[in-house]
């Protein structure tokens, strides 16, 4: 049963939140390349319908929302009936608070963001989670959550995306033990990608445009690893954390797979070794 032979997904089943666009359409486009039949809850109807366009029988797509636990189930109910199972499950879909601190988030709003906030990055997990533990369970499957550089530093987004991703790590930690020994929980921290992530509907961000390609100027200024990663580039992390030959020892751990953003240091640059291959005659 769903067992691969090279580390790939040959088989899975893998439920995907947030699916239809950005990173998690990534990581569809990706277990799918490895084998996997795909679930998506997307609230985003329009790019469902592409997404199970271009994927056809591999894909199928629920329209919801993750804060919804009835969407969730119907989500899972979906892919166990399609599908024959679940073997994984990736809490991904988020919004972000476009870096808005605290001091000019009006107080009569602050609730009513805080609120959309963790709803969707938190409480969406946990929903996911509850729908999907006794498919997993019975399989001895996976959970993945989409961390974020904000799980761990400060100034990858304002207070309120910050704290809503440091929840997440908490999240992870929690629901390992929990689940132990029976349903692996573990996160991929992600750092800048250029989606098109939106902002809460309660701060007048739902439309706004992410700043994709000044992100991806800037990037050699800010990133380690000297560029901004593609969203495909980030996918592999999750067939790490859902294949079953790779993924033995690994639970309650996030990965920190932001191009560096730990490793920065006090100078001017973000690199150390920005002469590195001068230095070594190359
Ligand atoms: N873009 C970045 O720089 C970045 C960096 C680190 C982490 N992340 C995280 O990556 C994840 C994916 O974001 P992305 O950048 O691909 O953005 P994106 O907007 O391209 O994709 C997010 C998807 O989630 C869906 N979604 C949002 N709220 C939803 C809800 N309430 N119910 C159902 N679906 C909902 C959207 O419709 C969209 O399809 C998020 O958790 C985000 O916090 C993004």
């Amino acid at each position: 049963m769903n067992e691969s032979s090279n580390g790939r997904l040959l088989q899975q089943t893998i439920l995907v939140t947030g699916g239809a666009s950005g990173l998690g359409r990534a990581i569809v486009e990706r277990c799918v390349a490895e084998g996997a039949s795909v679930g998506v809850l997307d609230r985003d109807e329009a790019s469902c319908r592409s997404l199970e366009a271009e994927f056809g029988e591999h894909v199928l797509c629920v329209t919801g929302d993750v804060r919804d636990p009835s969407a969730n189930e119907h989500a899972v109910t979906a892919c166990v009936e399609r599908f024959g199972g679940l073997d994984t499950a990736i809490g991904n879909a988020g919004i972000w608070d476009y870096s808005m601190p605290l001091v000019e988030i009006p107080a009569e709003r602050l609730s009513a963001a805080f609120d959309e906030m963790f709803q969707i990055n938190v409480l969406g997990y946990m929903q996911l989670a509850k729908a999907a533990l006794r498919p997993l369970a019975a399989r001895r499957g996976t959970l993945i959550f989409t961390v974020s550089n904000a799980g761990f530093w400060p100034g990858g987004g304002g207070a309120l995306y910050t704290a809503t991703k440091h929840a997440v790590v908490g999240l992870v930690r929690q629901l390992a033990f929990e689940f132990a020994p029976h349903v692996r929980v573990n996160g991929v921290a992600p750092g800048a990608i250029a989606t098109s992530l939106k902002g809460p509907a309660s701060l007048g961000m739902e439309a706004r445009r992410f700043p994709a390609e000044a992100m991806l100027r800037g990037a050699p200024g800010f990133v380690p690893i000297g560029r901004m990663p593609t969203p495909a580039e980030y996918a592999g992390a999750y067939v790490f954390f859902a294949s079953r030959d790779d993924n033995v020892p690994a639970t309650g751990t996030v990965l920190n797979h932001d191009g560096g953003f730990g490793i920065r240091g006090l100078g001017a640059t973000p690199r150390g070794g920005d002469d590195l291959l001068e230095r070594l005659h190359l």
